[in-house]
Parts: C-alpha cells; sequence; structure tokens
C-alpha cells in the first residue's frame, strides 16, 4: 500500500516539467499519500534532499519554465552503489515509490532503479523527442516554436543582407527539432544525425538558390549531426563557393529555457496525473508518454537503450519544398 511517494527531475529541463510536477503533487495528495519532492535530480535522492510538498507549494508554478525541484546529472546514480545509498535514502524516510521526470538518461537510471526491486514511474519529458514511448514528449513544443521564432528572425535579417545562416538546433543524438523546425520554417536545407549529409550537396543547393535568386538562405543543422554548425561551415569555406554570405548561429540553451506552451502544460499535466494513477493501480516500472493522442504506458525495458526515429518520408518532403 502506498502512503508515501517521492518525486524527482532530471537530466536537462524541459519547459512543462513543473506542470507535471504539480499534477503528481496534487493528485498524490488528492489519494491520502504524502508526496516528497526531491531536490537536484538523483543527486539529490542520494543525498537525502528532499521535502514533502503541498498542494500550495505547488500553487503559480504552471506557467515557469525549468523546475523548481532543480535539475542534475548525476554520474553516481549510474553505479549500483549510488543506487543502494538511494534506496537506503527512500527505506529510512518509508518511501513506497518514486516518481522519475525526465529525458533517455534519466529513465535509463529509472530502469535500473525499478530493477533492483523499488517501484519507479517514469514521465516522459525531455526537448529532444528521442524517447520510445512517447510521440512527443514534455517541453518538444515550446522548444520547438523557441527554435521556429529564431529561424524566422534569421530569416529577415539574411533576407536584408542576402546572406545565408547555419542554424543549429539542439537535440542530442535526435534530429527531431532541426527536421520540424527546417520544415516549420521554410529552410533551404536540413542536416540531421540520422540520415548521412553531403556537405557538397548542401553547397550546391544553396548556390542554386543564390542563383535563382533567393534573397537569403537558411540551413537548419542538429547538433549531432555528423555536419553540425561549425563542421559545415568549415568545409564550406575550404571548398564551396555559396555565392551568400554565411553567418553561423547556435541557439544552444536558449531553447531548453522560457514559458512552457499550452500544449505543453497540458500535456505535462495528464502524464504527471497518470503517473500517480497507474502507481494507484499497482503499475511500476513503465514509462508514461503519450501515443496517438492517448496516455500510454510502455516498459521502461522496452524504452532503455533505444532511441526514438526519425520520420525519415518528412526529410523527403523537405527537400523537395526547400527548393
Ligand atoms: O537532453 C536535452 C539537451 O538539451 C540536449 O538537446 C543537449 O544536447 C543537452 O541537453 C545539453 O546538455 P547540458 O544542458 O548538460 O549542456
Amino acid at each position: 500500500m502506498i502512503r508515501r511517494i517521492a518525486v524527482l527531475t532530471s537530466g536537462g529541463d524541459a519547459p512543462g516539467m513543473n506542470a507535471a510536477l504539480r499534477a503528481v503533487v496534487r493528485t498524490g495528495i488528492e489519494r491520502g499519500w504524502e508526496v516528497f519532492g526531491v531536490n537536484h535530480g538523483y543527486t539529490g535522492l542520494i543525498a537525502d534532499d528532499m521535502a514533502p510538498l503541498s498542494r500550495r507549494d505547488v500553487g503559480g508554478i504552471m506557467g515557469h519554465g525549468g523546475t523548481i525541484l532543480g535539475s542534475a546529472r548525476c554520474p553516481e546514480f549510474r553505479t549500483e552503489e549510488g543506487r543502494r545509498k538511494a534506496l537506503a535514502v527512500l527505506a529510512r524516510r518509508d518511501i513506497q515509490a518514486l516518481v522519475v521526470i525526465g529525458g533517455n538518461g534519466s529513465q535509463g537510471g529509472a530502469a535500473a532503479f525499478s530493477q533492483m526491486g523499488f517501484p519507479v514511474i517514469g514521465v516522459a519529458s525531455t526537448i529532444d523527442n528521442d524517447l520510445v514511448g512517447s510521440d512527443i514528449t514534455i517541453g518538444v513544443d515550446t522548444a520547438l516554436n523557441v527554435v521556429l521564432e529564431a529561424v524566422d528572425r534569421l530569416k529577415v535579417t539574411a533576407s536584408s543582407h542576402q546572406r545565408a545562416f547555419l542554424i543549429e538546433v539542439m537535440g542530442r543524438e535526435c534530429g527531431y527539432l532541426a527536421l520540424m523546425a527546417g520544415i516549420a520554417g521554410g529552410a533551404e536545407a536540413i542536416a540531421v544525425p540520422e540520415v548521412e549529409t553531403d556537405p557538397q550537396e548542401i553547397a550546391d543547393s544553396i548556390r542554386v538558390a543564390y542563383e535563382r535568386g533567393k534573397p537569403h538562405a537558411i540551413i537548419v543543422v542538429a547538433e549531432g549531426a555528423r555536419y553540425n554548425a561549425a563542421g559545415l561551415a568549415a568545409y564550406f569555406q575550404a571548398h564551396a563557393e555559396l555565392g551568400f554570405d554565411l553567418r553561423v548561429t547556435i541557439l544552444g540553451h536558449v531553447q531548453r529555457g522560457g514559458a512552457p506552451s499550452a500544449f505543453d502544460r497540458l500535456l505535462a499535466t495528464r502524464l504527471g496525473a497518470a503517473a500517480v494513477e497507474r502507481l494507484a493501480a499497482g503499475e511500476h516500472g513503465v514509462l508514461i508518454g503519450w501515443i496517438k493522442s492517448e496516455i500510454a504506458v510502455t516498459p521502461l525495458s522496452q524504452v532503455v537503450g533505444r532511441r526514438k526515429p526519425l520520420d525519415v518520408d518528412l526529410l523527403q518532403l523537405a527537400h523537395i519544398l526547400e527548393k
């Protein structure tokens, strides 16, 4: 019987984490549980840095990006010794279950912890959108809109000066943000890690755009692509004549901050509430995600060590549209 749970946010923060936390706390309290908020992810768990949260403690946080609990990447939790320390903390505090709001690495920790016998449930949250078990994860919509606004703005200044812009976006090994922002932003070229890029092909298409009189050229590249912004810029400088003058913008962490969109607040609220509901029903060792506009429950063992494939058909469409 659950009487007390803990919740933490882990890995790269994502807009909407606070809404998920609020939902976990309030639906947990509704069931008569005590809900402990763990500070700074698994690091805080190992260090026993946690406190009970009331309904009021999570009031007014929905519209804020980041996470009020703080987040961290915790190498110690990857070791069995680190996880044993965390188990001891949870036992001492008489906590029966743990909710982990986070992305791939964090759910890997959740899976390992679950295999040691502790009831854990994951909530899919990362701007990268690379998690198996969720069509879309908490934070993606907001991050994508931040990227898109940047692309639109850069296109304006590019047009004024007849320039080409290389815009690098986050996503680790996943090209989702680059692909979607490239399509929605009308980019002339897109480079993602999942598909081999020929830098000369990109250079040729930018040159053609220049010769056809386009006032700008936008190339959206994923940070994890073999040719990221630095790689492509170096290649162009050594081997290509684009016509356009070239500028490089690396968007970086600006993509992670910011107020969560309505979509992310609603998604996070549903996933957080579903995590509590499933725990109450006796389920654990699973990831709560969103597939085909419904809550989806996937065993963590099927989530870890995998990466959601990119929709390569969309990349083909982008190639047709960019000419
Ligand atoms: O996983 C989210 C993410 O923002 C990735 O897109 C990026 O590669 C990474 O985190 C950056 O990590 P950090 O914030 O630790 O520099």
